[in-house]
C-alpha cells in the first residue's frame, strides 16, 4: 500500500503497539478504507490518516487474556473498551510529538481516538471518516473471517446482522455504498 513517508513513519511507530487482537491487519484494512473514502468524502488526510493508523494502539495495554471479554457481541468487561480509547490517545500523542507532527492536528487526532468507539456522535467530518473506515473492516473478507472465528457466530446470521445495520450505522454516503458492495461479495462468497 503506497502511503506518504510521514504516514509510513507513523505506521512504523504504531506497529509495536498493534501486536495483539489482529490489530496490525485490522489497521491495514481500515487504513485502506480511509484512503478510499478520502477520494470522495471531505476530510483532512493529515488528521484522518494518522488517526486511523493509531486508533487502536491502546489495546496494547489490555492484557491479552482479557481481550475477548472487552469487545464483540457480548462483552463482559466493556470498561476495557474505554481503557483502549484513553490509553490509545495518550500513546498516539506521544508518537506524534516524537516525530514533531503539527500540534494543531495532534489535538484533533487525540480527541478522535479518545472516543472512536464509545462516542456515537462524531466531533468532525474527519471523525466521521475515521469511524466509518474502522467499521468497514467488518465487511472486508479478511475482517469478516477473523470476526466469525473469534466470536463464533454463524456466518449467515452475521451477514444478516451486518446488512441490517448498514443504513443507520455508517455516517458517510460513500462508506454506506462500500458496505453494500462488500456485503454482496461476502454473500456470494467472493474475496
Ligand atoms: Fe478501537
Ligand atoms: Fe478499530
Amino acid at each position: 500500500m503506497a502511503i506518504k513517508p510521514i504516514y509510513r513513519k507513523i505506521f512504523d511507530n504504531a506497529k509495536p503497539f498493534l501486536r495483539t487482537r489482529k490489530n496490525l491487519i485490522h489497521t491495514q484494512i481500515a487504513l485502506r478504507y480511509a484512503l478510499k473514502l478520502l477520494k470522495s468524502e471531505k476530510g483532512d488526510e493529515g488528521i484522518v490518516i494518522p488517526a486511523i493508523i493509531l486508533h487502536d494502539v491502546g489495546w496494547s495495554v489490555v492484557p491479552e487474556h482479557l481481550l475477548l471479554t472487552a469487545f464483540g457481541p457480548n462483552p463482559t468487561n466493556p470498561e476495557l473498551g474505554k481503557v483502549h480509547e484513553l490509553e490509545g490517545a495518550k500513546i498516539a500523542r506521544t508518537i506524534l510529538e516524537k516525530i514533531h507532527y503539527p500540534p494543531e492536528k495532534v489535538n484533533e487526532i487525540f480527541r478522535i481516538i479518545q472516543g472512536h468507539d464509545s462516542r456515537k456522535k462524531p466531533i468532525s467530518q474527519n471523525d466521521r471518516v475515521v469511524k466509518d473506515s474502522d467499521k468497514l473492516w467488518r465487511y472486508s473478507r479478511k475482517g469478516m473471517e477473523i470476526d466469525l472465528s473469534r466470536f463464533r457466530i454463524p456466518r449467515q446470521e452475521y451477514l444478516v446482522f451486518l446488512e441490517a445495520i448498514i443504513d443507520h450505522w455508517f455516517l458517510t454516503p460513500m462508506a454506506t455504498k462500500i458496505a453494500r458492495e462488500e456485503i454482496l461479495l461476502r454473500k456470494r462468497g467472493k474475496p
